[in-house]
Order: structure tokens, then sequence, then C-alpha cells
């Protein structure tokens, strides 16, 4: 059979996607992953991978914008808090590369559409009330992550464990300097309800 170059064209373009699913294939074999696990885990992973990498604008873009007390102290902690996401989006993204699993790089591709909320107040317990939440999302996700990995594929396991006690940290240290707002906001004798202004971005 003569193949034209059309279609020997069409076949070569389909190679590296054939590859992709013969290493996912074998990561199931040495993982003790059945491919029900691996198409799962696939989308595990694309989703965690969206939600740190819009989590990191979320923490950086807020940085920015924050306005009120403690403003000074806390703006720096939070772009090192958003360099943090960043990581984790990059270990995430290494990890599937290492599975045969090619990450989706939109965020609205992914089946669980991910969460930004982008501070349309920039007061500075509204920008951190905000990433408190998605903390509490991240939290979620990676206990299903390793709960998911446990037994079946240790070093996901592993990094799940690791990102989680980082997203508790994050949790803390939101708290901690939600708290410290608060004495401060006593210090100053300012109004409980602080005055919220609205901006667009
Ligand atoms: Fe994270």
């Amino acid at each position: 059979m003569i193949l034209s170059n059309a279609l020997v064209k069409t076949l070569t373009a389909k190679i590296p996607i054939m590859k992709t699913q013969l290493s996912t294939k074998e990561m199931a074999v040495l993982n003790f992953l059945s491919l029900n696990d691996v198409d799962k885990l696939t989308k595990m992973l694309n989703d965690a991978h969206s939600e740190e990498w819009l989590t990191y604008y979320q923490c950086w873009i807020g940085a920015i914008l924050m306005e009120g007390p403690k403003k000074k102290e806390i703006k720096p902690e939070l772009f090192i808090l958003a360099n943090q996401e960043l990581n984790h989006a990059l270990l995430i993204k290494q990890r599937m590369l290492e599975l045969g699993i090619t990450p989706i790089h939109n965020p609205s591709k992914t089946k669980k559409m991910p969460r930004c909320q982008t501070p349309i107040n920039p007061y500075i317990e509204v920008i951190l009330n905000q990433n408190l939440e998605k903390e509490g999302t991240a939290i979620q996700m990676y206990k299903e992550i390793a709960d998911f990995t446990l037994r079946k594929d240790q070093k996901t396991h592993q990094l799940a464990i690791r990102i989680l006690n980082e997203e508790l940290q994050h949790a803390l240290d939101i708290e901690k300097w939600l708290t410290d707002i608060q004495l401060a906001k006593v210090k100053l004798k300012m109004p409980s309800v602080a005055n919220h202004f609205a901006i667009d971005v």
C-alpha cells in the first residue's frame, strides 16, 4: 500500500499521543494503578495544576492591591505565599510529566472548573478571607489525592502530603494575619466593620 503524503503527515502527528498513552499504561503497571485509576488521577492532577496557577495569581494580585491595617507587614508575606503556590503548580506539573501525563495548560479546559476570585475589594481582610477560602479548597483537594494514591502511587502520595502540609501552614498564617489586623484595629480604635471600597481590576 502506498501512503499519501497527507496520510503520512497525519500518522506522524499522532506519534507523540501514542507515546503518552504507552507511558501512562507503563505507569499503571509500575505503580499498581488500574487504567481507570490512571484516568481519575489524571483528572485530579490536572485540577490541582489549574488550581495552583489560579491560587498563585489570586494571592499575587491580592498582595499588589491590598489596602488597610498591617498592609506593610502582610504584603511581603503574601508575595512569599504566592510564590509557594507557584512552586506547587510546578511540582504537580513535574510529577504529571514523570507519569507520562501531558498537563492541560488552560484552566478553563479542566473538567472541574477551578475558581479564582479576582479581588473587587482591596480591603486587606476581604482579600485574606478570599485566600483563606482558597486554602480550604486546596486542603480538601490534596487530602483526596493523598487518600486516592495511598499504597497505589507512593511518590504522588508523598507529594500530596508535602503540599497538603504547606497548605495547612498557609491557612494558619492567614488566620494569624487576620488576628493581627483585629488587634491593630483595636489599637487604632477603628470600627469593627471597615469601610469597604470596590474597584474594578
Ligand atoms: Fe498550593
